[in-house]
């Protein structure tokens, strides 16, 4: 009781410390907006690319310093290093009111160091692994004058076509949630205004995961339920951890550019959630609501954004432009400015830039952090948990034993820079280890390894392919790298064809013909589509695109030094025709429930409904068995929460971990719910014949479902609890009852 006491007074004084520090800050922001005129007000709204990286834009056409002097840019991005961003900095200082500028940068997954992109990160289901990759990247661009990253992306998406499922957390509302969480308390730290931590944004505010077709920068039409339930708690998620920025997106939703979309900015963001960070468009996305055919002009797209919510105006000179002459004639109230600036502002305090401007800008640190190698190792530990064992026939991996002679086949084994994936442009690529380095290093005393890259990643030319198959044929076993080239998953990379490209499956193909062996190491942004590889490779390893430790990492796992434990984030489908594919799904009225007898139900006449590899599947070198469900009430009140305990074995000879996860169906409600959700995981670790009791609490919020009349709710009656390894590997189910609020235990109404 004693020590409770003392926990609660500790809360109390940290709540009281932080809100009077919030009151001094606010009252700081006053101060400055005070004496602000209408123009420095604009100024701070306004964001200028120092690089043309990622979308039109003239620099010729404005003087950037200038502007900056006459204190018309608030932040500036792609900007980097102590030394630019110091003078630029400086720039800012000699404006009337010296308020200082932040600098931000996509620091997407690594900075100097290159972690594995967020899509791999995600297939961990390691949350402290990736919060501490965020971590790290925040660390080494904080070093190097950076203020703000403008991630993690938190969108939703179930459709591989689309290039920029790589930069998200997959398909998953729940799983994404909490890497998004996750990645937020990295970049940030604990709280704002660490030298070691970065500002994060959550992007893209909302929906843009939906894109039409897979298609970049495409139209969004969706239902009020699917936008709460599915694609915005990833995003309410990184608000209540305490996100410092979101950014809009390019996308419309339900017919409203989500850049002037009041809805979202307004009403859901800053009304119900009541969240009090600012809003950066996307590049360019204001100028963009005229071609979209919704603003008049570049004057109406300024008028739209800001009363939309919008409070930075990232390189369409939108703001900058239109919105003077918009407040003085009356069309926008100047209380939207006044409330943008303010949010601003408060980060720039929070940062502690006012204090001191420079505070980022420490070339002793910079040199320090940039040569830590312990960012390596970090980035080969996050890279070895990012990998997915897709097959394993006959249990071919790990090689234990090392084979005289190794085929090292492909147009990834010496790859370096496609193993970076895309947002790395700032990133050390050329000392990424590639699969060859990592293998002959991890090998190298007893194995002679060939090489013959076979074909280009996108080649129409099979003409490499007779050296590989010779060179099949004099070795003891083949190890092959395909996939994608790191520019064909990213931002603008939408694919209507996710199999793999050029002639790699037909390489494969005539390579398994010599009769030789072959374990497929398949790396890219995206889910692909390599249904021989699936069918006829002994051992197939999923390795996304993993950064700087690639090769490293993928050795370890071939070897048996790491013994994979990461499970697919997002569903991989057998065909083009399934997309979208996702495995929470809703029932119909004519379900598929077995493999023949199809006709008339809601299933395909050429192909199966099911996926190459679900979602939340992954094997391991241990394999586990799972027993004794037992839940603590079969009955229950609409408030309370109830565990769930199972016990793990791993009766295999491999430490190892697995991934457990539980899920729900809400069997009969009043709108048709999916046919499963996940709602709660663990990893777990277990030494070979070990076993360990599991316990999870269900709350009743998990239970809940978003009706637009009523927002969340719970409906009494039966529910389905499932424990699997995968969405389709359920070894344990159990029914149990949410009972009528008004009538506790009497019949349900369901
Ligand atoms: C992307 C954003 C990115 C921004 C700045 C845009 O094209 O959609 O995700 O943060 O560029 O580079």
């Amino acid at each position: 009781m004693k020590k409770y006491n003392v926990a609660l007074c500790f809360l109390l004084m940290y709540c009281l410390n932080t809100s009077a520090q919030n009151k001094r800050i606010h009252q700081r922001v006053d101060s400055v907006l005070r004496f602000m005129t209408l123009k420095e007000k604009i100024g701070q709204l306004n964001q200028y690319s120092g690089r043309d990286v990622t979308g039109p834009s003239n620099p010729q056409q404005y003087n950037l310093r200038n502007e900056i002097k006459n204190g018309m840019v608030g932040s500036m991005l792609n900007v980097k290093g102590v030394k630019d961003t110091r003078e630029i900095q400086g720039v800012a200082l000699q404006s009337r009111l010296k308020i200082p500028l932040l600098f931000s940068l996509d620091v997407i997954h690594g900075y100097k160091t290159v972690f594995p992109v967020p899509l791999a990160e995600a297939a961990s289901w390691d949350t402290a692994a990736i919060r501490l990759s965020a971590h790290t990247a925040a660390k080494e661009a904080a070093a190097s004058g950076i203020h703000w990253t403008f991630a993690p992306m938190v969108d939703i998406a179930r459709d591989a076509r689309w290039g920029r499922v790589m930069e998200g957390a997959g398909e998953d509302t729940y799983l994404g949630s909490v890497i998004a969480k996750a990645r937020v308390k990295g970049f940030q730290g604990e709280r704002l205004g660490g030298t070691d931590a970065v500002m994060a944004c959550a992007k893209h505010f909302a929906a843009y995961g939906a894109a039409l077709a897979g298609r970049d920068y495409n139209a969004v039409d969706m239902s009020e339920q699917m936008l709460q339930e599915v694609y915005l708690p990833p995003f309410k998620a990184a608000a209540d951890a305490g996100i410092a920025t979101f950014m809009n997106s390019f996308n419309t939703l339900n017919g409203i550019p989500a850049t002037g979309n009041r809805y979202l900015q307004r009403d859901i963001l800053k009304g119900d959630w009541k969240y009090p960070g600012f809003v950066v468009s996307d590049w360019g996305s204001i100028g963009e609501m005229t071609t979209w055919g919704y603003a008049d002009d570049l004057k109406d797209a300024a008028r739209h954004a800001i009363t939309a919510g919008s409070d930075m105006d990232m390189e369409s000179q939108a703001y900058k432009k239109e919105l003077e002459s918009l407040v003085v004639s009356g069309k926008v109230n100047i209380k939207w400015i006044d409330d943008a600036v303010r949010r601003i502002l408060y980060k720039k305090f929070e940062l502690g830039l006012f204090d001191d401007p420079y505070r980022f800008c420490d070339a002793t640190r910079e040199a320090k952090v940039m040569a830590d190698n312990s960012h390596q190792l970090i980035a080969r530990s996050v890279a070895e948990k990012s990998i997915v064992l897709l097959k394993n026939e006959n249990h071919i991996l790990p090689l234990q034993q090392a084979p005289k002679s190794v085929a090292l086949i492909g147009p990834l084994i010496k790859a370096k820079k496609d193993l970076a994936g895309s947002w790395t442009v700032y990133a050390d690529t050329a000392s990424i280890t590639s699969v060859y380095m990592g293998l002959r290093k991890k090998f190298s005393s007893q194995t002679t390894f060939n090489y013959a890259r076979g074909c280009g990643i996108n080649d129409t030319s099979s003409a490499g392919f007779h050296e590989a198959i010779e060179l099949a044929t004099k070795s003891d076993i083949v190890i092959m790298a395909l996939g994608e080239a790191g520019d064909m998953s990213g931002e603008a990379k939408s694919r209507s064809d996710i199999h793999l490209p050029g002639k790699q499956e037909e390489l494969f193909n005539a390579i398994k013909a010599t009769g030789k062996k072959v374990i497929v190491v398949l790396m890219a942004g995206r889910p692909m589509i390599f249904n021989d590889i699936a069918d006829k490779a002994e051992g197939i390893i999923y390795a996304f695109w993993l950064g700087s430790e690639a090769g490293n990492a993928i050795a370890n796992v071939i070897s048996g030094d790491y013994n994979p434990s990461g499970k697919l984030p997002i569903t991989f489908p057998r065909a083009m025709g399934q997309i979208p594919i996702f495995y929470n799904y809703s029932n119909t009225g004519r379900p598929v429930t077995a493999t023949s007898g199809i006709v008339y139900k809601s299933a395909y006449i050429d192909l199966p409904n099911t996926p190459r590899y679900a979602f939340g599947y992954g094997l391991s070198y241990s394999s586990f068995t799972y027993s004794d469900l037992k839940i603590s009430k079969a009955k229950l009140t609409q408030k309370e929460s109830f565990n769930v305990t199972f016990t793990l074995t791993n009766n295999s000879a491999f430490a190892g971990e697995e991934v457990v996860q539980l899920y729900l169906q809400d069997k009969k409600a009043s709108v048709v719910r999916p046919v499963k959700e996940l709602k709660a995981f663990a990893k777990i670790m277990l030494k070979p014949g070990e076993h360990q009791g599991v316990t999870f609490t269900v709350k009743p919020d998990q239970l809940a479902f978003y009706k637009p009349t009523q927002g969340w709710i719970t409906e009494p009656g039966s529910f389905k609890l499932m424990i699997g390894a995968a969405s389709n590997d359920i070894k344990l189910s159990t029914d149990f009852e949410l009972q009528d609020v008004v009538n506790q235990g009497l019949s349900s109404n369901k």
